[in-house]
Parts: structure tokens; sequence; C-alpha cells
């Protein structure tokens, strides 16, 4: 500025002015007619969920959500069992009101006449996300204990992968896939109610285990190998190793071998917290085991036995050989053998310690299912 003389300092100065003239004029003609523009902007801006340590952890929908679905009896609870052994995830209780509020979306977009009305009074597609969006995230992030990194397990969410990899652009689909025969035979012998499926007529079951999975599966494609992994329960079964690495690998997180030995932490203060009224507690305090594999040979009509590669397409698609009864899955490490060996072997000790969990411990829940406090 020293070397500056005061005729070319007035120069500057007045060449500034008129910029400054020229860029309010701009101003004043392209945006003063309009008024001035509000926008609703939420007064909280950061949401933090809890930890046992009251460490806060904040969360929005940019976080690495975690989704393990797929049809119920395939292995979701086993599969949310073992990510909830890692310290760093906390993968709870089915939500039961995460896919009917994805169901309610889809049903608001069905009907042209009712999409109308909602539009003409401003409820617009973007509207109803980003609400949609806000009640899973919220719900996700306060049902249970916080984490580093939360992930959700209900089994028919992944009939909306692609709307769901949509609102939550960093989350990961982990897709339980089971020889559809063994997913039938499950839900008829443990009688468990899902909407469309008649328990006495195991034709029409497997049909729509085709049809479910089916869609799933398409989207789990869809959204790419980045996004969706398929785990064959009957791989993760007979090789738990091999696949939790795979899986950790996948959704980016460090191994830890607290995966390998679930039912240790059943129960535990940020361990596992199970639910009674959830299917398969009852299996998932056992370390994981062959017990289920081959359950269901035997049990399907031989008219179905004979049709099964029409009546369930799928399978084929998958992999397993629909006219093998049963097909071969493979041979289990040999940690997996000694466990479903020792679990035969001491059927007394894991019935006592299924009682133990639920009624001895502090942590029990009641009848409805609540969660750990
Ligand atoms: C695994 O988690 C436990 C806590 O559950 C921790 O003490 C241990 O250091 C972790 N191991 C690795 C390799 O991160
Ligand atoms: C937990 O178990 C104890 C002992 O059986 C029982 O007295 C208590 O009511 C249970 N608590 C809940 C919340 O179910």
């Amino acid at each position: 500025m020293v070397f500056i003389r005061s005729a070319t300092r007035k120069k500057i100065i007045l060449f500034l002015l008129a910029l400054c003239a020229l860029v309010l004029l701009f101003l004043n003609t392209f945006s003063c007619d309009s008024g001035p523009q509000y926008y609703m902007v939420p007064k909280e801006r950061t949401k933090y969920v809890y930890g046992i340590d009251k460490k806060a952890i904040p969360y929005d929908k940019f976080m690495p959500l975690i989704f393990v679905g797929g049809m119920p009896r395939s292995g979701t609870t086993l599969m949310r069992a073992l990510l909830d052994a890692h310290p760093e995830i906390r993968c709870g209780e089915e939500t039961r009101i995460i896919p009917r509020i994805l169901g309610m979306r889809t049903q608001w977009e069905r009907s042209p006449t009712e999409k109308k009305r909602l539009s003409e009074a401003g409820i617009t597609s973007e509207v109803m996300d980003s609400a949609v969006q806000n009640f899973i995230l919220e719900i996700i992030a306060k049902h249970g204990i916080a984490a580093k990194h939360l992930c959700n397990k209900d089994p028919f969410t992944l009939k909306s992968t692609i709307y769901l990899s949509n609102l939550f652009p960093n989350a990961k689909f982990v897709f339980m896939i089971r020889d559809g025969r063994a997913v039938v035979n499950s839900i008829i012998t443990r009688k468990v109610t899902i909407s469309g499926f008649d328990l006495k007529n195991p034709r029409k079951c497997l049909q729509r285990w085709n049809q479910a999975v089916d869609l799933m599966y398409s989207q789990c494609v869809r959204v790419g190998p980045t996004r969706c992994l398929p785990v064959y329960y009957e791989q993760l079964v007979l090789h738990p190793e091999v696949w939790m690495h795979r899986i950790l690998n996948f959704l980016d997180i460090p191994w830890n071998a607290s995966v390998l030995h679930h039912q240790d932490y059943v129960g535990k203060p940020g361990g596992i917290s199970l639910s009674r009224t959830e299917k398969s507690t009852d299996q998932v305090i056992k370390p994981v085991n062959l017990e289920a594999l081959s359950k269901w040979v035997g049990h399907f009509p031989e008219d179905v036995v004979k049709d099964m590669a029409a009546i369930a397409p799928m399978l084929q698609v998958l992999g397993y050989d629909p006219n093998a009864n049963p097909p071969d899955y493979g041979t289990p490490d040999e940690q997996v053998r000694d466990n479903t060996l020792h679990i035969q072997k001491n059927l007394n000790f894991w019935r006592q310690r299924e009682r133990d969990i639920f009624d001895k411990n502090p942590l029990n829940k009641t009848k409805t299912g609540s969660k750990k406090s």
C-alpha cells in the first residue's frame, strides 16, 4: 500500500464502488421481486445416541447402516446375533415397524387417486421420503444401546433394498439365503405366521418363498456387490470363520474373533440382547451348529417333491439342486462339527441355559419382548 500514490488509490476505490453498485443492481433485478425465501431447518442439528458409558455417538442418514434381511427362517437371527457379538456393532431385535412403514410408503404411491390427493396437499414423494427416512433412522438409533455401527434386522426390509439404498446412501445390505425347502419346513413346523402363507399348503408356501426371494434377490443384484452381499445360510453354518471374515470385510469393519463365539455374549451388557418373542431365540443361544440343515428331508408330500423344480425355480437360480433330497451342502469346519456333537450330547444343558437366560438373568425381558434398558 505504501507504494501506491493517493490518486491511484482513489481510482481503485471508485472502481470498487462502481462494482458494488453493479452487483447490487443485478441482485435487485433478479431476486427482489420474489421476496425473501424461507426454508424449514430442523432446530436440532446433530442427533446422538448414548452408549453404556454415556458417550454420545452422532447419527444421521449418511452413517453406514447395516440392514440384515431375507425370508424369515433363513438365518437372519443368527446373522444378527453374530454381528451383535462384535464390540463395534449393535444389531438388535426385530423392530417390526420398519417393514410396516416401508409397506405403507409403497401403498401411498400405489393408488393414482391417492397420490394425486397427496400431491395436491403438498405431500410430494420428497416429503414422504424425508419423513420415512427420519422414522427409520430414529427407530434404529434409539431401540438399543449406542454403537459405532448400527444394524437393523427385520427380514422383509430387503424387499425394499433399492428404496433403502437411496434413502441411506452409505447403507449396506446382508441378504440371507437358505434352501427354500428348509425355510418352508421351518415355517410350517414352527408355526410362523407370515401374511400370505397358508401353513397347511406346502406347495403354496414354496411358491410364496420363491416369489419373495426372487424379489429380494433381484434388488440385491440391482444395487450391486458393493452395497448388497448375499450370504448362504448353509455356507455360513458350515464355514463361519471364512464367512464372517468376508462379511466384516464387505462392511469395512475390523475383524474381531468375538463373532465366532456369539453364544458367550448372549444377555451380557453390551452383548447380544434377545427377544423371547422372536422365533429363533432358542437356537441362537447355542454355538453355530448343523442341527437345522437337512431337517426338512422327508417332510414334503411326494407330488411336491416331484414338481420341486417347477414350484420353486429360484432353488436352481440360487444353486440348490431341486431334485436332490437333500443336496450336498458341503463339509463343515471341524469346530462346527464339534459344536453340533456337543449340543446333541448335552440337550439338558442347553435347555437349562435357555431358561437361565430368560428367567434368572437380571436382563430378562417381559413377555412382550421389551428391550434391554
Ligand atoms: C475384540 O473385542 C474385544 C472386546 O469385546 C476387545 O477387548 C479386543 O481387543 C478386540 N480384539 C481385536 C482384535 O480388535
Ligand atoms: C426376571 O426374572 C426374575 C426371576 O425369575 C423374576 O422375578 C422377574 O420378574 C423377571 N423380570 C422380568 C422383567 O421379567
